[in-house]
């Protein structure tokens, strides 16, 4: 198969370039793929690697909060992913069964991914601060038949395994010889296991289901987003032209893969171009960070606006202690991207943070700062060639002015675009309008054809980059038994741009005391996750609903921002 040189300096070639003439065409073709060929991600991120002689490269340098540190070359990965894939295999997991990988940010998370596409399931990563509820809504949707865990998160997964029938296997890959393992539980010791060398990959198509993310919306539980094989056709030439990464960088992404940047562009985007990258599985520390940046010479860092707030806080003189002289190109995604952060990053790393605009559903970056074009701090850029955006009034589907503010819309057809949510078509359809598939977020357009963000057009709580559905956090706190209604809502914040406040009435007999708001906050903690905590719990007596009984979050909302509440006049209880 034909081999493209890879080394063309991307900073050449203007936005208007790459304009002119695209077609999706030309990632198949440096993919080496030809329509109607199996295609297939995890053989493209390691055997496909190997093939070019890059096999001896490191593709992981892992780190964790203990200083631990590992190197897999992209032969390691070749032979731990055949191998993570025949052990499944013999296991009995059949192709296009759901095999959940809850772990922290392990080497097991990133050889199993690309194992279990490789098998030809499909794989379906959850964040593992997540508690009981929000994995058993996300296992019992998915139909899940196994789940792939560590010692430390097997007592959530205990918590509910009799409530998940389909639930066959329950793997742990750091398995402690001195606690026993029970019914369905099964040890991996992936690294003690002889490398299978050699491994006949599935022969998946472009549209056979690969990553299953579960995502928020307004309504109902999260929904599972079902990405195909030939997204990687997207999130590799999204990789390459937007991340810009070259195969001599070192790039690091801050993401956890059970969100999608830590999928498209922790493991698919950049071991698809056989780039370097470098994992550190530990929490937020400034110094920590900068040191890792230091030591490993990262050259291109992927980050999100709520880490570069928290950078910010720590100020520029931390940064001049490290020598961050590698860094050549950052960008950001997951929320507003503040002029000040863009300018913040010019004064201590020399470089702006280029703004990246996407989604769980479009699978790959659609609206960036292209590099080599104008940053204009506080826009989200324009749209990446082969994606036709605008901005469009949600209920006409037209698009409006210039300048006026309507819902981003994409037409669909794009690689890494989801195909459907897993068993609800219906909820994803009911995301188009007019041959548009609309993103749920409001914008302008500017002369120039920059976006420029104005916020989301619905309930969806957006903290620290992670959305979190309103119904699931309201639904979790039915179960609580003082608690008679409530109505979770977007509240503001300083650092995490959003954080979650809950609006309770209480059963008759309890009171609304600080006792009572902890003790509500910590369940919701442990069912769902810190991020879906209520940061701030208020109890009233009534909550605003139209005539029909329905609970009006916007009012709660714009009070929180300190918003016009808008027309009332459908309210019941006002
Ligand atoms: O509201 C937008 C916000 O995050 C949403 C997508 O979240 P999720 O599906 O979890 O994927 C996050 C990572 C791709 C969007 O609908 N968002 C994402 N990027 C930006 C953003 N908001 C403002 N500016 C961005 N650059």
């Amino acid at each position: 198969m034909p081999i493209r040189s890879h080394r063309e300096d991307t900073m050449t070639v203007t936005y208007e370039e790459r304009l002119r003439n695209f077609d999706w065409r030309l990632a198949a073709d440096e993919l080496g793929w030809h329509q109607g060929e199996p295609l297939n991600i995890g053989w493209h991120c390691t055997d496909r690697i190997c093939a070019r002689g890059l096999g001896g490269k490191p593709a992981l340098l892992w780190e964790d909060f203990r200083g631990e540190e590992r190197t897999y070359t992209f032969d390691d990965l070749r032979q731990l992913t055949n191998t993570f894939a025949l052990w499944l295999e013999d296991l009995g997991v059949g192709p296009g069964e759901r095999v959940c990988l809850f772990m922290d940010r392990v080497p097991e998370l990133y050889i199993g991914f690309l194992g279990v596409l490789k098998m030809g399931a499909i794989v379906q990563p959850l964040f593992s601060a997540f508690g009981e509820d929000s994995l058993w809504t996300r296992l019992d949707n998915a139909g899940t038949c196994t789940i792939v865990t560590q010692q430390k998160h097997v007592r959530k997964v205990r918590k509910i395994v009799d409530r998940l029938p389909g639930l066959r296997h329950v793997v742990v890959v750091d398995a402690d010889p001195s606690k026993p393992l029970k019914e369905r539980e099964t040890a991996l010791d992936l690294h003690g296991l002889p490398r299978v060398d050699a491994y006949t990959v599935h022969p998946t198509g472009a549209e056979t289901p690969s990553v299953l993310h579960y995502t928020s919306g307004t309504t109902g539980q999260p929904k599972g987003a079902q990405h195909v094989h030939m997204s990687i056709l997207g999130q590799y030439l999204t990789a390459k032209w937007v991340l810009d990464l070259k195969e001599d960088d070192v790039y690091w992404c801050n993401a956890d893969p059970g969100w999608v940047t830590g999928t498209s562009y922790g493991i698919i985007g950049p071991w698809a171009n056989g780039v370097t990258q470098a994992v550190l599985d530990a929490g937020f520390n400034a110094e920590h960070w900068y040191r890792f940046i230091q030591k490993h010479r990262i050259t291109v860092w992927y980050s999100a606006p709520t880490a570069i707030r928290l950078l910010m806080k720590e100020g520029a003189d931390l940064v001049r202690r490290f020598d961050l002289s590698s860094l050549r190109h950052l960008c950001s995604v997951g929320e507003p991207l503040n002029a000040e952060a863009v300018v913040w990053s010019e004064q201590a790393f020399g470089r702006p943070f280029h703004d990246t605009f996407w989604q769980t559903e479009t699978g790959c970056i659609v609206i960036t700062n292209f590099p080599g074009m104008k940053v204009k701090p506080g826009s989200m850029g324009r749209p990446f060639p082969g994606i036709e955006a605008a901005v469009i009034d949600p209920k006409t589907g037209q698009e409006v002015e210039q300048g006026k503010v309507g819902v981003i819309a994409l037409r669909p057809g794009w690689p890494s675009q989801i195909r459907t949510y897993w068993n609800n078509d219906a909820g994803f359809r009911a995301k188009h309008i007019g041959g548009w598939y609309v993103c749920g977020d409001q914008a302008s357009i500017d002369k120039d054809g920059y976006y420029w963000f104005v916020g989301r057009d619905d309930d969806v709580i957006n903290t620290g980059g992670h959305l979190v559905g309103p119904f699931e956090i309201e639904s979790a706190l039915l179960e609580h038994p003082a608690v008679a209604e409530s109505a979770a809502v977007a509240s503001p914040c300083a650092l995490n741009m959003e954080v979650v406040k809950a609006f309770v009435t209480l059963k008759p007999g309890f009171v609304g005391d600080q006792d009572m708001e902890l003790e509500i906050m910590n369940f919701i903690r442990k069912k769902l996750s810190p991020l879906a905590m209520p940061q701030r719990i208020e109890f009233i007596e009534q909550l605003p609903k139209t005539r029909s009984g329905k609970i009006i979050r916007r009012v709660l909302r714009a009070q929180e921002f300190g918003q016009p509440v808008g027309d009332l006049s459908t309210l019941m209880n006002d």
